[in-house]
């Protein structure tokens, strides 16, 4: 088997100091490592350190013309077989998904015809930043790889999404893609494989007539998170969702209706599913009557609209025969949150219950602050990206079903 090399970017953060165990357990597995240490990358380890564990001379963004007549920067974003971008500081990472190059580590990213793995290190806030979320996206689509980053406590004192994959799991990474796995998909370990999850998302729509309709500002963003979340981890994902202006998530299968009894009859169809999640804002009336013909305003002046009830889908799924294992209910409110929401976990027969308060920007915004009410008590989790509070719950099910 031919040799195989990594070149690795060190950068700027307290987590720097995990590149030199990363070097050690990449020699041990036969891997080897070229070196390019950021300015910043040494205030933290020094390129003696570096060069010491790697056996080969370290690049700094110091320029110099002999590292240049040695091996120019093209060469060295080249001559490896992966680039690996360790700690991937906030900056690094704008850079890399801006395409900027004004020094050697990004010189060299935007150089290199080769995949990229970045192992993401910063302060919790920082990663939930609509601007860091943007970057990432980029560089998704450029086909990155990124590992991590964990939730843990972190040096700047702060608990949450930020902290650096460990050295093994950074290494397990590369190790796979270097034995030619090279498609995301391979990389995560897969729990919910053989589960299937249904999931109801956005607003449905109830028609007035044919140009009016009663509906609510549900973005979609929480279910469509949850959807992305579980098709990570292996599950089959059926995702009924009313009309929203999201792209489908990729590997789930995508059910588009409009009104909620729309909504009820192609869940009925879906099952069985291993779980249930009633992410979807249900609109709780329809109008009694819907016209086709558009109703005009001066005959329809002083009249008031007559509704009529809408199904429950989720007390109907849970409710019913073919009830799923594990059903997760959600509960908008505006005030008196946990007691309505424990209210709502009895009455509509649900295993758990995400609760949030939806009084501020939460619908059509990024971040979302909720509480998970199961029997057994009720956990207060910090406020996060929607996507975050996807994978969160997607590991609370592994946990429970996986
Ligand atoms: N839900 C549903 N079908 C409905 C209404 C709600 O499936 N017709 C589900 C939602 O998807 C959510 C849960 O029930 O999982 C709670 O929805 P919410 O809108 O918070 O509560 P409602 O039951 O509509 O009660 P209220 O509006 O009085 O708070």
């Amino acid at each position: 088997m031919s040799e195989k090399r990594i070149l690795l970017i060190i950068g700027g953060g307290i987590a720097a100091f995990k590149a030199l165990l990363l070097i050690r357990l990449l020699a041990k597995r036969g891997i080897k490592t070229s070196t390019i240490i950021t300015k910043a990358g040494a205030e933290f380890v020094t390129p003696l350190s570096v060069g010491g564990l790697s056996g080969e001379k370290t690049y700094t963004d110091l320029f110099s013309l002999s590292d240049e007549q040695e091996m120019g920067h093209i060469e060295l974003s080249r001559s490896s077989d992966l680039v690996v971008v360790v700690p991937a500081t906030a900056d690094l990472l704008a850079k890399a998904a801006r395409g900027l190059a004004n020094d050697l580590a990004s010189t060299t990213l935007l150089a290199t015809d080769k995949r990229v793995l970045y192992a993401p290190a910063m302060n919790v806030r920082m990663w939930e930043h609509p601007a860091t979320r943007r970057n990432i996206q980029i560089l998704r689509e450029n086909h990155a790889v990124f590992v991590g980053p964990d939730e843990g406590d972190m040096a700047c004192g702060e608990f949450g999404f930020g902290r650096m994959a460990e050295p093994e799991t950074i290494a397990d990474a590369i190790e796979k893609i270097l034995d030619g796995k090279t498609h995301l998909d391979d990389l995560a370990p897969k729990p919910l494989k053989n589960k299937h999850i249904l999931i109801t998302a956005g607003p449905t729509r109830e028609p007035i007539d044919p140009v009016r309709f009663l509906s609510n500002h549900s973005s979609g963003k929480q279910g469509y998170a949850i959807a992305k979340a579980c098709a990570a981890l292996g599950a089959k994902v059926t995702l009924v969702s009313g009309p929203v202006a999201l792209a489908p998530p990729q590997g789930v299968n995508m059910v588009q209706v409009e009104t909620a009894r729309e909504m009820l009859d192609a869940s009925k169809h879906a099952l069985p599913a291993d779980v249930f999640i009633s992410v979807a804002a249900v609109a709780d009336w329809r109008p009694k009557t819907n016209t086709n013909k558009k109703i005009k305003k001066d005959k329809q002046k002083l009249q008031p609209l007559a509704l009529r009830e809408n199904p429950d889908i989720l007390r109907t799924i849970a409710g019913g025969k073919n009830r799923p294992k594990l059903v997760i209910g959600f509960a908008a409110e505006t005030d008196n949150v946990l007691n309505y929401a424990k209210a709502k976990l009895a009455n509509k027969n649900c295993d758990w219950i995400v609760a949030n308060d939806v009084s501020g920007d939460v619908m059509g915004g990024d971040n979302n602050k909720v509480i998970l009410i199961t029997k057994s008590g009720a956990d207060m989790w910090p406020l996060m990206g929607k996507f975050e509070v996807a994978k969160k719950l997607a590991q609370k099910i592994v946990e429970t079903i996986g």
